[in-house]
């Protein structure tokens, strides 16, 4: 049946361990590569066998997703896609920190259903609970300070980026060397500004696509569309982080997505599908500019290797 089939091919090869390491096996996955087979590789782990090792199957979910990529419509390949997500944690002495109620759904959302539409995807990360989504290169940083240094490496090399984390915005003046101890008065702690990370970028994005978040508890699309102007970006997310249904913690958002264009409102659902609906906004936007024939067309796209299909 493989042998007739015209799709995408994927193959999710899972083995004994010295099997797997075998040259002969080696040289046998390299060559279905070349011939354009998808290889998902296998994990590390307890195998059924009884070895522990490489040659565990992958795990079905990042199967389902590598079947996604596959199968989909890859209207981001050759789009590098950098994403923040999370919040950071601004330290005060050695056990405690300043921070806030982001989790980072919504950034790991968008970092994966980019990844599953083609692109080369780099998420910068925040402290989350959630594991990094399959595919994607998953950096981590704690402080403000970090999250743009790691943001500054990545910017170049980036066709689209999407700030969805929740910046630290004030850190800490002075951070104890030695753990605070309590005394009879209030605790007042000085904090100073962070830097304004996304403010650095739009003076040096050129043709990127530049994306802002704004989580507001009032005047949530006022407040949004003068971030859009002040942070001269091409895109603002705003949504209402004071309802349970759109907060942090949730799995559903509800958001409107404010661009040169107008407004686009999407009703409340998953995280996922909002991800997708703002993906798809960025990508009707640029279109509209390059039919437009303005400067800020889309960078120039990689071609995406021609998948060669077995005969
Ligand atoms: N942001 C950033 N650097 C900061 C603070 C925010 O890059 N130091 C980014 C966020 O990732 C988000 C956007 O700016 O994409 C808006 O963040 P938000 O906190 O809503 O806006 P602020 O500019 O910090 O305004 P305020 O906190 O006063 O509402």
């Amino acid at each position: 049946m493989i042998l007739a089939a015209r799709g995408p091919v994927l193959l999710a090869p899972s083995m004994n361990v010295h099997m797997l390491a075998n040259p002969i096996v080696q040289a046998n996955i390299e060559g279905l590569r070349a011939l354009g087979y998808h290889i998902i590789d296998p994990g590390v782990g307890y195998l059924a066998c009884g070895y522990e090792g490489a040659g565990r199957l992958a795990e079905p979910p990042d199967i389902v997703a590598e079947i996604e990529r596959a199968v989909g419509p890859r209207d981001l390949a050759g789009e590098r896609v950098l994403v923040t997500a999370g919040p950071n944690r601004e330290p005060i002495d050695p056990v405690r920190f300043i921070s806030n109620r982001s989790t980072g759904k919504m950034g790991y959302a968008m970092a994966a259903a980019a990844w599953r539409r083609g692109a080369d995807v780099v998420l910068i990360s925040g402290p989350t609970a959630l594991p990094p989504p399959h595919g994607v290169r998953c950096a981590r940083v704690t402080t403000a300070a970090e999250m743009r240094d790691a943001v500054m490496r990545e910017f170049e090399a980036a066709t689209m980026i999407l700030m969805a984390a929740a910046v630290a915005d004030y850190r800490p003046a002075r951070v104890a060397a030695q753990k605070l101890k309590k005394t009879g008065g209030p605790l007042l702690i000085e904090c100073e500004r962070t830097a304004d990370i996304l403010g650095e970028l739009a003076p040096r994005k050129g043709d990127r696509y530049l994306v802002g978040f704004a989580a507001e508890t009032e005047d949530v699309v006022a407040n949004a569309r003068r971030k859009l102007r002040e942070k001269r970006l091409d895109m603002i997310v705003a949504n209402d982080v004071s309802r349970a249904e759109t907060g942090f913690e949730a799995d559903t958002n509800a958001v409107a997505i404010l661009d040169r264009r107008g407004r686009c409102d999407v009703p409340l659902t998953t995280k996922e599908a909002v991800a997708d609906a703002i993906l798809d906004r960025i990508l009707a936007v640029r279109r509209s500019r390059r039919v437009a024939g303005e400067s800020a067309a889309a960078p120039p796209r990689k071609v995406a290797p021609k998948r060669r299909r077995p005969r």
